[in-house]
């Protein structure tokens, strides 16, 4: 029995009937003196009308002690439930050593879930702005692995429309095949940069992309399709090196272009709706009575398709393919319309899929100008994009000095340097709720102490060393057997905390919200430390040092699931 809140529940739903499981609501109590876990009543009383009060009071007399639940005391509108100290250590203890649910990962749940995520758009930078999505979007993929879902973490890259049209219209004017091959994502950029300034000169050259773009989607084997796959070739290259240091990976790379054969299937579905109107000559579908001022363009008047065009295309394939019960989009707020509109554009056609769509927005990444001392978007620091690789590159740079000055003997330098300094760049992503702008400060980031990546590693760390001093046997049947859980009443603060592991991974995956789990993080390290600063492990008398390793072994076990899950490294030694 791991699940010590699963237990309580079940035994609340035996006492109250299965009718009134939706009101069967645990939360911590406003004082932990008060007990461990607290049932607010006051659903249960409106079902029942009555008072709050009266219903506590009777579910508190009728509660009967068991192995696992102490006792049942009623406070006010509320209920408080204290374990029994010896369960609540060998739940954990037990729970996450031999990684059994809800500490472990949980057995197929039979949901599917599309995660949406990463998206760049080819032949421009990974920059910085791409990072978030990245990061949160493979958080999100590995937490709902955990929960056993079947999930498609997908890549809908930006390979497609006029946005690429214009790269390749700049690459056919003045790209140079030896330059690129020298350096590819900054070399697009530059053309990049020059078709931009040229364009607002020069009007003739968006009217050569609209004629290049026609003439990829033609789909005939011509220059441009040529040239579209050399491109398309060229950047997922360069991306994989960012992915591979984060550590992400997807199950689909299906960008835009993966939907030029099946946007013309989804234009049908809408005309057969009766919501595609004429619009100077364009495809559009209006959206004011769905309460939308800005009308869906889905097809130009030249023929050509849209952004649009193509995310619907991908809405029905996805439903079709995968039978998803969510489909979640980790994209920045400022395509928050664009998702509406898509949301909004099904409603009207009728199409139940639209419940699915759930739109994952995230904030900016801030860095403070040297000069005003304030908070500005991060990529507009001197109008340049900032490459991802580069900022990963300093992040290390500077970890390597700070082990230079620490721990100069460290053996694997260079590979802890690129551990913590990749994972205190995520660390401190995923650390505010998603929708909070991130502020960019290398002091803070990597700090060893405060909420940073570096200082939960450097608490792993310290675990890993205590048992590596300890000699206590690797097998977990060794490490348990006859182990004296009483004597592990003082650590019920960490116990606690670990507990709070599987509610925060169903909220993680609710709410879509990966910093749930980071904080939960930084509190089991925090709870650890100040055990560690009070009482000893190693030198304590022989059985209460057996039940300390138990203890800081599974705090080493489930920081790593932690950050494991939050795409953040634990070096044993740092
Ligand atoms: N490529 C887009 C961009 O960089 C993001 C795509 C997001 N996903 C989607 N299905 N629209 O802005």
């Amino acid at each position: 029995m791991s699940d010590l809140r699963g237990h309580l529940e079940s035994r609340l739903r035996a006492a109250l009937g299965e009718d009134k499981s939706e009101f069967i609501l645990l939360q911590a109590p406003k004082n932990r003196e008060h007990g461990d876990l607290a049932l607010a009543c006051f659903m249960l009383a409106k079902a029942e009308s009555t008072a709050p009060p009266k219903i506590a009071a009777r579910i508190a007399a009728e509660f009967e002690a068991d192995e696992i639940i102490e006792q049942a005391s009623a406070a006010g509108p509320f209920v408080n439930f204290k374990y029994r100290r010896a369960a609540l250590a060998r739940s954990a203890i037990e729970g996450i050593l031999r990684q059994e649910a809800p500490f472990g990962p949980s057995p197929a749940s039979g949901k599917s879930i599309v995660i949406d995520f990463s998206s760049p758009n080819i032949a421009k930078p990974f920059h910085i702005g791409h990072m978030r999505s990245t990061v949160i979007g493979a958080a999100l993929r590995r937490i709902h692995l955990y929960l056993g879902a079947e999930v498609h973490g997908v890549n809908h890259l930006g390979d497609w429309g006029m946005p690429f049209a214009k790269m390749m219209t700049a690459y056919m004017r003045w790209g140079e095949a030896d330059k690129l091959a020298e350096q590819p994502m900054r070399y697009m950029f530059s053309l990049y940069i020059r078709y931009g300034k040229e364009a607002a000169q020069d009007p003739s050259l968006d009217k050569e992309a609209a004629v290049h773009f026609k003439n990829l989607e033609t789909g005939e084997d011509n220059e441009e399709r040529k040239l579209w796959q050399f491109l398309r070739d060229e950047s997922l290259k360069a991306f994989q090196g960012p992915y591979d240091r984060l550590g992400v990976s997807f199950d689909h790379i299906t960008g835009e272009s993966f939907y030029e054969d099946k946007m013309a299937g989804a234009m049908d579905r809408v005309i057969k709706a009766g919501v595609l109107t004429e619009s100077e000559g364009a495809g559009v579908v209006d959206l004011k009575d769905q309460g939308i001022k800005v009308p869906c363009i889905l097809r130009k008047s030249d023929g050509t398709t849209l952004y649009h065009t193509r995310d619907l295309a991908a809405a029905f394939y996805r439903l079709e393919t995968f039978a998803p019960d969510r489909m979640l989009y980790v994209v920045g707020s400022e395509q928050k319309l664009h998702f509406q509109q898509l949301k909004a554009m099904l409603v009207k056609m009728g199409e139940p899929l639209a419940k699915k769509i759930e739109h994952v927005p995230f904030g900016l990444i801030l860095a403070k100008n040297p000069d005003s001392g304030k908070w500005e978007k991060f990529a507009s620091r001197g109008g340049n994009a900032i490459f991802l690789d580069e900022v990963l590159d300093e992040a290390v740079a500077n970890v390597r000095r700070i082990i230079e000055a620490k721990n100069p003997d460290l053996t694997n330098k260079e590979e802890v340097a690129e551990q913590i300094g990749v994972s205190a760049i995520v660390f401190n992503d995923l650390k505010n709720g998603r929708i909070k702008d991130v502020k960019f400060d290398w002091d803070t980031m990597l700090s060893f102490d405060g909420e940073t990546g570096p200082y939960v590693q450097y608490a792993y760390a310290r675990l890993s060393g205590i048992l590596q001093k300890s000699e206590a046997p690797e097998e977990v049947d060794s490490l348990l057997e006859n182990l004296d859980y009483e004597l592990l009443a003082d650590a019920e603060d960490v116990l606690l905390t670990m507990h709070e592991f599987s509610g925060c991974m169903q909220r993680a995956a609710e709410q879509s919200e990966p910093s749930v789990i980071t904080n939960l993080m930084i509190k089991v390290a925090g709870e650890i430390h100040s055990y560690l600063h009070e009482h000893h492990v190693l030198r304590a008398e022989e059985a209460t040092k057996k039940a300390r390793i138990a203890l800081v072994a599974a705090s080493r076990q489930l920081i790593s699931t932690g950050l494991g899950l939050i795409g953040v490294a634990a070096p044993d030694e740092m």
